[in-house]
């Protein structure tokens, strides 16, 4: 049942990896406040082994591998095409010392006490046990290395990620449209698996981290109208596409208006929407 679960949540990765490569740079500016606290947090220096776990599009390692240099990043991540759309993105002028390959976070592929630093931003929640990768985690960093991770705060606080369900929700569409197949709301892996206070650093401390740190930071989503915000959502999220494709016409401009009305609070007088997401990172020794 776990590994249908997990071959269910990497088959539908799979199939969002175009509209990741899609949304890259834009996701890359909103998410800004999050890379940067982390990488402030991470302390990398010349020669500073970085891993990062369930990177997506890449665009942190890109910012990482400046610093480190000329040791190489390594950016990985459990699905094939997103380490593609990586490698991609980087071809047009990003680093040279970035190594591309596929890592599942709850089985790394590498010799213990290799890496200094671990960076993983909004993938955690996404492992189907989370537990066995922070275990990993800590297996594959050298003691005292360190563990930098983002996971999303509460649903009411990622507002540009609910909002939109929501409204196919109030519709009767889509019975909460998860995002993923699952949503983390029920126990298993999502968005805001591990968004419950206390429940990031009970996990990180029961895998043997120690100096445990944890924060927040709010980050912005902007979105030119709510066709725009609708399009992010077609790009990032396969369930929302299946959705989508399901409706006829007048259903989806009722979909359109039910998302204006219920977030009329983020509208500005052009009809653009400025909608909030929030993060919470953690830090920790190995
Ligand atoms: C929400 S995206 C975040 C991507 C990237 N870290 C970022 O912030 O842009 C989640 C990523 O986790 C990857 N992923 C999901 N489950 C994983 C697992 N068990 N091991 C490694 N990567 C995984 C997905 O393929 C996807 O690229």
């Amino acid at each position: 049942m776990t590994d249908d679960l997990r071959e269910e949540l990497l088959d539908s990765w799979e199939q969002a990896a175009p509209g990741w490569a899609r949304q890259a740079e834009r996701w890359a500016e909103a998410v800004a406040p999050v890379t940067e606290a982390m990488l402030s947090a991470a302390g990398l220096a010349p020669g500073t082994r970085v891993l990062e776990l369930a990177a997506g599009p890449g665009d942190l390692s890109r910012r990482a591998a400046p610093t480190v240099a000329p040791t190489a990043v390594l950016c990985t991540d459990a699905v094939r095409a997103m380490v593609d759309v990586a490698r991609e993105l980087n071809e047009d002028g990003g680093p040279a010392n970035i190594v591309f390959q596929t890592a599942r976070l709850e089985w790394i592929d590498l010799p213990a006490a290799t890496v200094d630093v671990i960076l993983c931003r909004f993938g955690l929640m996404h492992a189907v046990d989370p537990e066995t990768a922070l275990r990993e985690c800590r297996r594959v960093l050298t003691p005292g290395g360190r563990l930098v991770l983002a996971v999303q705060a509460a649903a009411v606080a990622n507002r540009w990620l609910t909002l939109p369900l929501a409204a196919a929700a109030t519709l009767g569409l889509g019975a909460g449209a998860p995002d993923t197949p699952a949503q983390g709301a029920d126990g298993g892996p999502g968005p805001f698996a591990l968004a419950e206070p206390g429940v990031l650093e009970e996990l990180i401390g029961a895998a043997g981290f120690g100096e445990i740190s944890l924060w927040e930071v709010p980050f912005l989503w902007c979105y030119r109208d709510e066709r725009d915000w609708i399009g992010e959502k077609l790009d990032h999220s396969p369930s929302f596409a299946a959705l989508w494709r399901s409706l006829d016409d007048a259903q989806r401009s009722e979909l359109r208006r039910r998302l204006r009305e219920l977030a009329s609070a983020e509208r500005g007088g052009d009809g653009s929407f400025s909608v909030s997401g929030r993060a919470v990172l953690a830090t920790a020794r190995a």
